[in-house]
């Protein structure tokens, strides 16, 4: 989903760009992550394991390709000088108690065996050596894979009810806009370090889901706010996975924008399909 909208964004900003698929490369092989990584100036991992409820029953394999994938692909950037931008994730500080936007230096608290990976991904970027700007994101949706505003715009033609939890918190965000601010970051020659690459302001997946309705014209009181404790699922999800745009404003690069104007801007292209 944010590979594809990254090919496009650079490409539109006029930067030569090679888009690799899983079938292009696995970055689990260690000889093919080198060869494909030499000669470039710039790296990014916008690959995952993304099935966070599969993490928990197939941790190995998540940690394959989040943490030791992420490994050999930082180290081949280390040696060959290319900068890396690695994309991570809310899940990787998602423990952190509530209250305030989670600070970009906050220490690391996984939820759930893909946060774990997750996180032993960031560890394994910082500690290769690369030239690496770990860039976490968080409740992403884009035209170019399944997401939970295009799953509650076609469930709400399809019923009249619908019950979305109200008690995790976080920041809608656009892939467009995460792969815009890839862009920013590297054309503002950012310093190496952790950035949040979220919409500004936060929200619940109820209140997202009402807003949702909202634009596919049907009525906001079908959306029934539930607890976490009542749809419950493998894998936990952090309750407060609000982050703060600090390190970003201080390198003088602009956050996201708010959650709900960068959807109303999305809405249409997002749910195109749907
Ligand atoms: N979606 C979210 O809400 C969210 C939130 C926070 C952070 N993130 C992070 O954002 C990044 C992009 O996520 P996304 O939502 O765009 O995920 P996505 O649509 O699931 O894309 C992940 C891609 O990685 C590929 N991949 C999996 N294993 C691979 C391997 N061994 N070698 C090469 N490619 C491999 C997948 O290929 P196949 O499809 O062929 O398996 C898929 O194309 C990830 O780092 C994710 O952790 C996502």
């Amino acid at each position: 989903m944010l590979g594809t909208d990254l090919v496009t964004t650079l490409l539109e900003r006029d930067h030569e760009v090679t888009g690799l698929a899983r079938a292009d490369l696995d970055i689990t092989d260690a000889a093919a992550v080198e060869a494909a990584v030499h000669g470039q100036q710039v790296v990014v991992n916008a690959s995952a394991w993304t099935a966070v409820d599969d993490a928990e029953s197939h941790e190995g394999d998540a940690f394959a390709v989040n943490a030791v994938g992420a490994s050999l692909l930082a180290q081949a950037c280390a040696r060959s000088g290319a900068r890396l931008v690695h994309v991570s994730t809310d899940y990787a500080v998602g423990g952190t108690a509530a209250g305030s936007p989670i600070a970009s230096a906050a220490p690391l608290l996984p939820v759930g065996a893909y946060g774990r990976t997750k996180a032993a991904g960031e560890w394994a970027v910082r500690a290769s050596g690369a030239d690496a700007l770990v860039l976490r994101t968080a409740w992403l949706y884009g035209a170019h894979g399944p997401c939970f505003p295009a799953t509650m715009a076609r469930l709400a033609r399809e019923r009249d009810v619908l019950k979305v939890v109200d008690d995790q918190v976080g920041q809608p965000t656009w892939t467009v806009d995460v792969a815009d601010l890839v862009v920013r970051l590297l054309e503002a020659r950012a310093p190496a370090g952790t950035y949040h690459a979220t919409s500004s302001g936060w929200t619940s997946w109820y209140e997202f889901a009402v807003e949702v309705v909202r634009t596919v014209g049907r009525d906001p009181d079908m959306v029934d706010p539930i607890s976490s404790s009542e749809f419950a699922r493998p894998a936990p999800r952090p309750a407060w996975s609000v982050l703060a745009h600090d390190s970003l404003k201080a390198v003088g690069v602009a956050p996201i924008g708010a959650w709900r104007l960068r959807w109303a801007e999305a809405a249409d292209e997002v749910l195109a399909e749907v």
